[in-house]
């Protein structure tokens, strides 16, 4: 129990590293938390700084997840659950982060990357659902909670695998919770698009 609190610990402060924030304050002297959607995610990070930074956070981001999960592995060899447990020390870190006031993300990046450690055909179906609804609605924030959805719905209904599903249906919860001034926005059709996907060139 103490190196899984160990273990723990580290993959928070990996998650903690609070990317897209300090990208903008120390790059461009301009404070991420205050602009465009107030988010420290790789969306806002491309909204508001542009695509390099955009893509460099979304890298970031994946890495505090697929980093924070192999630190069930520093004291040797673990059982596999335990990259989604201690994985999950590094999605909190990125919600929230002690170096900004216990602000952070909406769990997206850093869980795929968890995700990936622990099941990369999952991780692939999260992706391909995440593309394919920003392709059709040209809303992130919908391919952001669709991904999760169809990788809990996913879990049950073809893996069959009841310890992801538990862990999924909890993610897909919270990151809704995370989206919520999204899901107001997307309700009264104010949420912001990205300039590719259908429903932008209708
Ligand atoms: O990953 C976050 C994304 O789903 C939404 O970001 O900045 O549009 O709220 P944002």
């Amino acid at each position: 129990i103490f190196h899984f609190i160990i273990s723990f610990v580290l993959a928070y402060l990996f998650g903690s590293i609070p990317s897209g924030y300090w990208i903008g304050k120390i790059f461009y002297k301009k404070n991420i938390l205050e602009l465009g959607s107030g988010n420290i995610g790789t969306t806002n990070t491309f909204r508001t700084l542009g695509t390099i930074p955009g893509v460099v956070v979304l890298i970031l981001d994946l890495c505090k997840g697929i980093l924070g999960a192999s630190m069930a592995t520093i004291w040797g060899s673990a059982p596999h659950w335990m990259f989604m447990v201690v994985g999950l020390g590094a999605i909190l870190g990125h919600t929230f982060s002690i170096w900004i006031g216990f602000k952070g993300g909406k769990a997206v990046a850093t869980s795929v990357g968890v995700l990936l450690l622990y099941s990369p055909v999952m991780f692939l179906a999260a992706v391909i659902a995440f593309i394919t609804a920003i392709l059709l609605t040209s809303m992130v924030s919908v391919g952001s909670m669709l991904g999760f959805t169809v990788v809990t719905l996913l879990s049950v209904f073809w893996l069959h695998d009841w310890f992801l599903a538990t862990i999924a249906l909890v993610l897909t919860v919270f990151v809704f919770y995370r989206h919520r001034s999204n899901v107001k926005r997307i309700l009264n059709g104010t949420e912001s698009k990205v300039p590719f996907g259908l429903i932008y060139w209708l």
